[in-house]
């Protein structure tokens, strides 16, 4: 596959790490230009380029890791995303300096993110842990549980099977306005650290 992302900073860097590591192509991209990222790409080595957000979104599935307060700029230039996968990493803060929780009163972050994406399939998923407790890029790390959470069940399979091949645990919470709930920031599954043992299933 080839991940576009939409945002380079800390959330794009450790997918992409992940991602490399098992051979899939990332292309990242910010608000200063592919330019700006030419250390970075560098930096991951092989498999990974610099676009535009534009370019991002052409790829097989998008994530989107952007800060929210950009998330409405970073989605409204593309009018239709014509059915394609946006993975949805953010986390409803209203202010970082200190971290202040936005409005979870209503629909969901990720609902949200839907309506400003017409026509994509959202996925919530990476949104519930820290990036640090994400960031052994080692084959034998310990599997930690990812939730994801989404509308559409075959949007969600590629979703779960990446982060099952990249060495994380996927848990499927459902819906977006029922999931999603649970796994955003403020809900009760957000900044869980569990480490998945073994599943029992009948
Ligand atoms: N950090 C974590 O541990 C963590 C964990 C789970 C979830 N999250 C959530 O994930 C999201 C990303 O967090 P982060 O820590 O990766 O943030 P970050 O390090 O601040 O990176 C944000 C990135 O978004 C880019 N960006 C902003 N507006 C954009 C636009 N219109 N188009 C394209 N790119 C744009 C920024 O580029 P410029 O430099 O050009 O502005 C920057 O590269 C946030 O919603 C956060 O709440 C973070």
């Amino acid at each position: 596959m080839k991940i576009g992302f939409i945002g380079a900073g800390v959330v794009a860097q450790t997918i992409s790490k992940h991602a490399l590591a098992v051979g899939h192509r990332v292309l990242l991209s910010n608000t200063r230009g592919p330019d700006s990222l030419a250390p970075l790409v560098k930096e991951l080595g092989s498999g990974a380029e610099a676009g535009t957000p534009q370019q991002a979104t052409e790829q097989d599935i998008i994530v989107l890791a952007a800060n929210w307060p950009k998330v409405q700029q970073a989605l409204f230039s593309i009018p239709d995303w014509k059915g394609r996968i946006l993975i949805d990493t953010t986390n409803r803060l209203a202010g970082f300096t200190p971290l202040t929780l936005g409005d979870i009163s209503g629909r969901t972050s990720s609902e949200i993110v839907g309506d400003l994406a017409p026509g994509a399939r959202v996925v919530k998923a990476f949104n519930s842990v820290p990036m640090a407790w994400i960031s052994d890029f080692s084959p034998s790390k310990r599997r930690t549980v990812l939730f994801i959470s989404g509308d559409d069940p075959e949007a969600k399979k590629p979703v779960h099977n990446l982060i099952d091949e990249i060495g994380f645990e996927p848990v499927d919470l459902g819906s977006l306005a029922i999931g999603g709930r649970l796994q955003q920031l403020g809900g009760p599954l957000a900044g869980l650290r569990l480490e998945f043992l073994e599943r029992f299933s009948l």
